[in-house]
């Protein structure tokens, strides 16, 4: 398949300005030193290929509505260059593109010939956009009354009626209410049947997972990740979830301390991806700061939505400097994809936390041939001296 975009080391720099110059000698003599770069793209560089959906996600801020406006030629890249295939059609911000003083009527006109259509082109597909928004009331009012909701359905219905090869699609999709929301979900699904290209931002993953082929994240204006939804949503969230703040990575007295924690594969290495159907075990090191008799060793791994899926819990009872406690994961069943650890160590009598470390460990599962059947996830603990 050709590629219907190719983004080929986009970048896209804006000028900040800190603080207003107090006087006009501060201005002539600081207005050049006062302006920071501020890269909103860092050479992104994809391509879309023809007929595909590619989803676009991101924190807040990361540069996706740059780069779907640099995409629909808004706005200038500072370097690097964007060619595509087609007609384009792009469905930006809330309002974008609509005059505020003319009635939808008009800006619909309008709307469509900057797309390219006639005015013949238009009177025949005007009724049919009117009907999709659902607006035959409202098309004498001018905009500028128009609901959020409103104006998101007069901006999609628009887009999808030019006939367009591309269509872009930033968030404002989450504006309209449900059934309007689905509505524009079968004409996604419609245009994916007819070979149409479609770029969609959106922060609603599950919509990802669902409609796209593939998702590129972006972070910080840069690529951080582009492949399969799955792969890439949990990308996302493992993102996410580092930047909560909200989140504590460590916690505890540290009376008795976590002095190295290691997740270790069957052959050994701590590093390479988990097979579905091996083993693999959480090793623990505890350090007494004080002897303390009671001591409890836990752990949790959650999967990618934070959802537990499987933990465990072995007294140690006294200790006075160092124990290493072995979890054994046999014949992992867990489902290819990437898994969180938090280990624990605690008082068994008062619950005392003497030291969490939340999902500071992961690891990847990864299928190799398509075995998804699944086994009892059977643990074995083990105590030793150090
Ligand atoms: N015209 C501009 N001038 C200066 N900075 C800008 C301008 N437009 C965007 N930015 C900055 O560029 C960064 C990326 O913004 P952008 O709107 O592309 O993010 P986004 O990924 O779409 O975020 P969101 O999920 O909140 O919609 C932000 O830090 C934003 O403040
Ligand atoms: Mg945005």
């Amino acid at each position: 398949m050709p590629a219907a975009i190719e983004v080929e080391s986009i970048s896209k720099v804006f000028k900040l300005f800190r603080e207003k110059p107090s006087s006009l000698k501060a201005r002539l003599i600081s207005s050049r030193s006062r302006a920071e770069d501020f890269w909103a793209l860092k050479d992104v560089s994809f391509d879309v290929r023809e007929g595909e959906s590619l989803g676009l996600i991101g924190h807040n801020g990361s540069g996706k509505t740059t780069l779907l406006k640099v995409i629909a030629g808004i706005v200038r890249p500072t370097s690097g260059v964007v060619r595509y295939r087609g007609r384009i059609a792009a469905l930006l911000e809330l309002g974008a593109g609509f005059h505020p003083e003319l009635t939808g009527r008009e800006n619909v006109y309008l709307n469509a010939s900057f797309l390219g259509l006639s005015r013949k082109d238009t009177d025949r597909v005007y009724g049919s956009i009117v009907g999709f928004a659902e607006l035959e009331d409202f098309m004498d009012n001018q905009v500028k009354f128009y609901s959020s909701g409103m104006l998101v359905r007069l901006g999609f219905a628009v887009a999808v009626h030019v006939d367009p090869d591309i269509l872009l699609i930033d968030e404002v999709l989450a504006v309209g209410d449900e059934s309007f929301q689905a509505k524009c979900l079968g004409k996604i699904r419609g245009f994916q049947k007819e070979g149409r290209t479609i770029v969609l931002v959106t922060h609603a993953l599950d919509t990802v997972r669902q409609v796209c082929d593939r998702a590129v994240m972006l972070d910080r204006g840069e690529l951080h990740a582009e492949g399969a939804p799955i792969d890439v949503v949990r990308e996302l969230r493992y993102a996410l979830l580092r930047r909560d703040p909200g989140f504590v990575p460590e916690e505890g007295t540290k009376e008795v301390e976590l002095s190295s924690v290691e997740l270790i594969r069957e052959d050994g290495s701590v590093e390479r991806p988990v097979r579905v159907g091996e083993d693999l075990t959480i090793q623990l090191d505890a350090r007494a700061n004080r002897p303390v008799t009671d001591l409890v060793a836990s752990f949790q791994v959650l999967d990618s939505a934070n959802f537990p899926v499987a933990d465990g819990r072995e007294p140690i009872g006294a200790i006075e400097g160092k124990k290493r406690v072995r979890f054994a994961l046999r014949h992992i069943p867990l489902v290819p994809g990437h898994y969180f650890v938090t280990v624990g160590l605690a008082s068994g009598e008062s619950g005392r936390v003497y030291h969490v470390q939340t999902q500071r460990y992961w690891f990847e599962v990864v299928d190799e041939e398509g075995r998804h059947e699944a086994v009892e996830l059977s643990v074995d603990a083990s105590v030793e001296d150090l």
